[in-house]
């Protein structure tokens, strides 16, 4: 960029300062013309010629001085032109002699000097420019002998006796005539430039000298004066002029015209001096003297002269119109040629700018380039740290979730343990049977809080790589035939169609027995946990050369896309509450199958089922026998423990539904419950629901942490339909933390437990939730319509209730069926909800409700006691006084009188 800066700015300037310089920058000559006077035609076309002349030289500057006749004015009027330093001086010098030093002095000071028409006295001059005056002066002596026949008389006219051509003329005319003896001059008068008194002189004269014949005048304009004096004489004499010039009244025109006899050609010589002037300053050869032609114009010739003159002139005329045409043009030219230097340098300019822009665009460019991969950077940076960050939180999420079910499923097996210790603890004699029941509980779940720590412990043992397998060449059809045996008896209590298929009798194959073990086990137990009574699970054994697969399918309750994407990921446990031990599990036998150098995965479809795939890399021993080992370590053991029967069938007035997953927790508190309340257990709260709306029982008990559908769910919709929303619910769960509680209660529970709980705590909100009903819907059941003890919920309910039975007041044929149908409730749904708030059947809260309105009716209204009784829905008005009576102890008259 700097480099075009350094080409294009010097181009502009210079550009710049040749488009300010005009054609006059070529060097400018000065000229100073010293004129001895002006003010006759002759110097007039002088100056004309000089001026035709330097129309062709554009760098000479001509200044022209008038000296008015005075050579003193002239001599001052030079020292100018040497003081301004002109470079060269034209000079026609008024007088010789005086003119002499002064032209001298600037020949000296180094000035050209040209001298045109008259001389000085010296030779100091740089080029002389004029006719032969001398010459002009035989030239008129011998013309007057030939025109006056070699005899008779002449008077000469002169003007400035010094200047050099009077001098001259006079001279050789007089050298001239004396060449013939009989032409006399009679009379020669020279007189200054005043015309007008000197034809007085020359009228006297020539009036004095009759014998006159011819008259030389050293100029036509003197020739023209003594023409005219002359003609005032009446006398014709032969007058002979001297200057030639063209134009009216001038030499030829007066020659022509027959008033002067000749006229001698005294040439100006104003171009002659411009051209030596031009030669000179141009350091040009010249030549010093140049004499200009002369010649005698007569009548002889006169036709031709004016014929040529009338040429020249019209000659001039078109170099003048020409001269004034190349000036217009070359002004033309010039203001163009400016133009175009100053449209150039503007172009120039404009491209310096364009470039200037264009480099500047292109550096934004590259800096917006730079910026927008700076942004681009950035962005994506930003994008990883989010997505870095999301998956932090996600994993720590994760974690959460994770060590959330480690504690849910620690507080199963610790309530387990804990809640038949205390409950025997608190008993003042227990049965051996009952020990027995409770110590195979807490047995059993102690094993299984053992085995959960040491599953946590194999999981880090594999995260920190210190895991390795054990392996012996094994049956692996027998081995895994025994496992899924194992299964038989709770595939049998669920009716589960549990199967071994394999096409082989024998698979000598080199495995991990006890990790091998572990994660069959696992699969299988996940199967049973999410199949439901009454699926199939099937378990089949594949193989080719190079590996063998173990499917295990479930026509269960399959996972989602999102779930079955992170089925063995250790922190995920998507919505599901599925327990600990088999995440644990899934996650555990990923890694036992990664390292037998095997893959897991899962297919799976909500809804319909769930096949999970062990491929393992086939490989035998070499030689060696197959050994036959069972498993060596001590499996979860999959049967309940079975509770002490009791073979009461007591019924009780209370109906209670638990849902609760862990088998063996709902066996156990089903026993302690049996003893005070009718117990609905269930495992699901799907079912759990089903239960509720079939029994609308008095208090519901859910775990938190169930498959599918969860306690709060559940709760919820207990609480939202308005045929169980009167239920007490009692959320009961291992999920310790205040946030579940405020989430259960959010939901509309009524109470929250714990996990590990205290069986008596237990029993106690039970019955506190119970009587406490009780007493509200006692009150209530004395306050018919001003339920205001309950809850807003059961109130809009019964507000509901009754608009229903006012709208049909009248209706005698209203009954509990039309009632329920039009609430969207079953007939037992309806007397069980009205009987749980108001501790009232139906029917008599019908009655109660007409009664009342039947009151109102008495004291407020003149109506006949028949129409209350219609209006009330009583269709025979002694029935309605019976009933009336009974309820009141009053007939409805006596009611209205009181
Ligand atoms: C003009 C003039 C001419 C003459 C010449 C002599 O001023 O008088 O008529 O020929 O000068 O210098």
């Amino acid at each position: 960029m700097r480099k075009i800066y350094q080409i294009l700015v010097p181009i502009c300037i210079v550009l710049m300062l040749y488009a300010c310089k005009s054609s006059k920058d070529e060097k400018t000559f000065h000229i100073g013309f010293s004129q001895c006077t002006m003010s006759d035609n002759w110097r007039k076309t002088m100056i004309e010629g000089m001026e035709r002349e330097l129309t062709f030289h554009n760098n000479i500057d001509m200044v022209i001085s008038n000296a008015n006749g005075s050579s003193n004015k002239q001599i001052l009027q030079i020292q100018q032109f040497i003081n301004q330093k002109v470079d060269l001086i034209i000079v026609s010098p008024n007088e010789a002699k005086p003119l002499t030093s002064i032209i001298e002095k600037a020949y000296d000071a180094g000035i050209p000097v040209v001298i045109v028409d008259r001389k000085t006295t010296s030779e100091k001059y740089t080029a002389f420019v004029g006719a032969d005056n001398k010459l002009i002066g035989q030239n008129a002596g011998i013309y007057a002998n030939i025109i006056l026949n070699g005899k008779g008389n002449i008077f000469v006219v002169g003007e400035g006796a010094k200047t050099s051509p009077t001098i001259d003329r006079h001279n050789g005319f007089l050298k001239t005539i004396n060449h013939y003896p009989n032409l006399k001059l009679v009379k020669s008068v020279f007189s200054a430039r005043k015309p007008q008194n000197f034809q007085n002189q020359v009228y006297a004269i020539i009036s004095q000298h009759p014998d006159i014949d011819l008259i030389f005048a050293h100029n036509d304009r003197l020739a023209l004066m003594v023409a005219d004096v002359c003609k005032s004489l009446g006398l014709n004499k032969k007058i002979i002029g001297v200057d030639g010039l063209y134009g009216d009244n001038q030499g030829i025109d007066l020659v022509s015209k027959g008033v002067l006899s000749a006229t001698i050609l005294y040439p100006t010589g104003g171009e002659e001096a411009i051209k030596t002037a031009v030669k000179i300053l141009k350091k040009q050869p010249f030549n010093k003297e140049n004499q200009l032609f002369t010649t005698i114009i007569d009548s002889e010739n006169v036709g031709i002269m004016l014929a040529q003159y009338q040429k020249i002139k019209e000659q001039e005329d078109d170099i003048k119109r020409q001269a004034t045409r190349i000036k217009d043009l070359t002004r033309i030219f010039s203001s163009q040629q400016n133009t175009l230097y100053l449209t150039v340098v503007f172009l120039l300019v404009v491209l310096l700018l364009g470039l200037i822009l264009f480099y500047l665009l292109r550096e934004k460019q590259k800096s917006n380039q730079i910026l927008g991969n700076q942004n681009r950077a950035i962005l994506e940076q930003k994008d990883e740290i989010e997505r870095i960050s999301q998956l932090a939180r996600q994993a720590t999420e994760d974690k959460l979730r994770f060590y959330s079910y480690i504690s849910h499923e620690f507080r199963t097996p610790l309530s387990l343990i804990l809640t038949p210790t205390e409950d025997i603890l608190q008993r003042k004699s227990v049965d051996v049977k009952e020990t027995r029941y409770a110590l195979q509980l807490i047995h059993k779940n102690a094993n299984r809080l053992l085995r959960l720590v040491d599953q946590l412990l194999e999981l880090r043992k594999v995260d920190a790589g210190k895991m390795e397998l054990e392996v012996s060449q094994q049956d692996l059809v027998s081995f895994v035939k025994e496992i899924v045996s194992d299964f038989n008896v709770k595939a049998k209590t669920q009716q589960i169609d549990l199967q071994f298929i394999c096409p082989f009798s024998i698979m000598p194959m080199v495995f991990d027995t006890e990790k091998l073990d572990k994660v069959l086990f696992n699969i299988i137990s996940n199967a049973f946990k999410y199949t439901p009574n009454g699926g199939l699970i099937h378990i089949s054994l594949l193989k080719n050369i190079e590996k063998i697969e173990i499917l295990i399918s479930d026509n269960g309750i399959g996972m989602s896309k999102e779930e079955k994407e992170r089925a063995f990921d250790l922190f995920y446990r998507g919505n599901q509450n599925i327990s600990l031990g088999t995440g644990l599990g899934l996650a555990l036998s990923r890694e036992f199958v990664s390292l037998h150098q095997g893959d897991i995965q899962v297919e799976s479809e909500k809804g319909k089922g769930t096949t999970f795939k062990i491929i393992l890399p086939f490989v035998q021993m070499q030689s060696g026998e197959t050994e036959v080992t069972k498993s060596l370590y001590a499996r979860e053991n999959i049967e309940p423990v079975m509770p002490v029967v009791s073979n009461s069938s007591k019924t009780h007035d209370n109906t209670i539904v638990l849902i609760e997953d862990n088998q063996d927790l709902n066996q156990f508190l089903t026993q302690k419950l049996n003893q005070s309340y009718n117990t609905v257990t269930v495992e699901t709260a799907e079912k759990g629901w089903e239960k509720i709306l079939d029994n609308i029982p008095d208090l519901i008990i859910s775990d938190v942490m169930l498959p599918e559908m969860d306690g709060f769910s559940l709760t919820q919709k207990i609480k939202n339909d308005f045929r169980t929303s009167h239920i007490p619910v009692i959320l009961l769960t291992a999920k310790g933390q205040m946030e579940s509680q405020i989430e259960g209660t959010k939901a509309g529970a009524d109470a929250y437990i714990s996990k590990p709980f205290n069986q008596q705590l237990l029993e106690e909100k039970i019955k506190g939730l119970l009587e406490n009903r009780d007493r509200m819907r006692r009150r209530f059941s004395s306050e018919i319509t001003n339920p205001s003890q309950i809850q807003k919920s059961e109130r809009k309910f019964l507000v509901e209730f009754e608009l229903l039975i006012e709208k049909n007041l009248n209706d005698s044929s209203l009954s509990v069926e039309k009632l329920s149908k039009e609430l969207g409730m079953s007939r037992v749904q309806l007397f069980r909800k009205i009987s749980a708030l108001t501790n009232k059947n139906v029917t008599d809260y019908i009655g109660d409700f007409k009664l009342l309105k039947a009151k109102a009716l008495l004291k407020e209204t003149d109506k006949t006691i028949a129409e209350v009784a219609y209006e009330t829905g009583f269709n025979n008005p002694s029935y309605f006084t019976t009933f009336f009576k009974q309820k009141t102890n009053q007939t409805p008259s006596e009611w209205r009188n009181s």
